[in-house]
């Protein structure tokens, strides 16, 4: 991968990419005590444009406010340092990750009067699943998805991600391209870092908000999207062996998009080939994050840089 350069904003100051650093004991580092979001722009139109931006925003406040974080950064100023930060890069089509931390090197859990940072970083990047287009292998992991009781699900916190990341290095060692994580009861919730959608006799099934899924926006797009164009969903509990007896499967994300899966735990899924409902719905998406969906409201979604 090519080294990213450019400049990441840090407290409200543009520094290098290479200067942006912190002490190796900081206390995010040590306890994965930040809170981060994921955010795409997109060539849209002959400019560049942020796909949903308020909506991340609005995330990342709230992972704040479940961690107990106070950010020392509005809401508004948030928003204008992510347009700056893509703008300032001269980047279109990029990832963006704004994350805060506690930027503290004395050893100690207590956060208490300890300085809370925030960086906005804009990196380019192309496909999440490189060498993937036709479709995922994916394996139910033996990780159990965590649960709101122990970590709070709904936050985009980095400390939930070592559940993540142990699943998805399962999956990879075992030969696999991704990891499905089940629940304390063996109900499918989602992948290491992407809500799962299956197809059942032409309608979309998905596990709902009691699954304790992370809640996706790119989830919550392409439902709105599947009601525009006519295909029925269902949130509810999908039990494991639905994902072998669907008829598609596919997962959605930010840094993924839209997906297919074609196996699942070495069993095709349908005809181990991406369905045609993943597909229309995959190029609905791709015609939305470009500006280009024939409903006016779905181009509301759109921030122009
Ligand atoms: C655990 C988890 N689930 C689902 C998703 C997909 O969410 P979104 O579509 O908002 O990127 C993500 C990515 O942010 C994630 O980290």
């Amino acid at each position: 991968m090519k080294k990213p350069k450019g400049s990441i904003w840090f407290d409200g100051k543009f520094v290098d990419y290479d200067k942006a650093n912190v002490h190796v004991l900081t206390h995010s580092l040590q306890y994965g005590s930040g809170i981060f979001e994921g955010i795409r722009s997109f060539r849209a139109n002959g400019g560049s444009a942020l796909f949903r931006l308020d909506d991340h925003v609005k995330r990342f406040f709230n992972s704040a406010k479940i961690c107990g974080m106070k950010l020392r950064v509005s809401r508004a100023g948030l928003s204008k340092a992510i347009m700056d930060t893509v703008r300032k890069n001269g980047l279109d089509d990029c990832y963006v990750r704004p994350f805060s931390f506690y930027n503290d090197s004395n050893i100690g859990l207590d956060v208490t009067g300890k300085k809370v940072s925030t960086i906005v970083a804009a990196v380019g990047m192309g496909p999440y699943f490189r060498g993937k287009s036709s479709g995922l292998r994916c394996k139910v992991s033996s990780w159990e998805r965590i649960s709101p009781s122990v970590l709070p699900t709904e936050a985009k916190a980095s400390g939930n991600y070592v559940n993540s990341l142990l699943a998805s290095m399962e999956a990879k060692r075992s030969g696999f391209d991704e990891a499905i994580l089940p629940s304390e009861g063996g109900f499918v919730t989602e992948g290491a870092a992407e809500n799962i959608f299956i197809v059942e006799d032409g309608n979309l099934v998905t596990p709902s908000k009691e699954a304790n899924i992370l809640m996706g926006i790119t989830r919550d797009t392409v439902i709105k999207i599947a009601k525009t164009i006519g295909i029925g969903v269902e949130e509810r509990e999908v039990h494991r062996e639905e994902l072998y007896t669907c008829d598609e499967a596919f997962f959605t994300g930010t840094a993924a998009g839209v997906v297919p899966i074609i196996n699942i735990d070495s069993k095709k899924v349908g005809s181990g080939k991406a369905g045609g409902i993943t597909e229309s719905l995959m190029d609905e998406y791709d015609k939305t994050v470009h500006g280009n969906s024939a409903n006016p409201i779905f181009r509301d979604w759109l921030t122009y840089l």
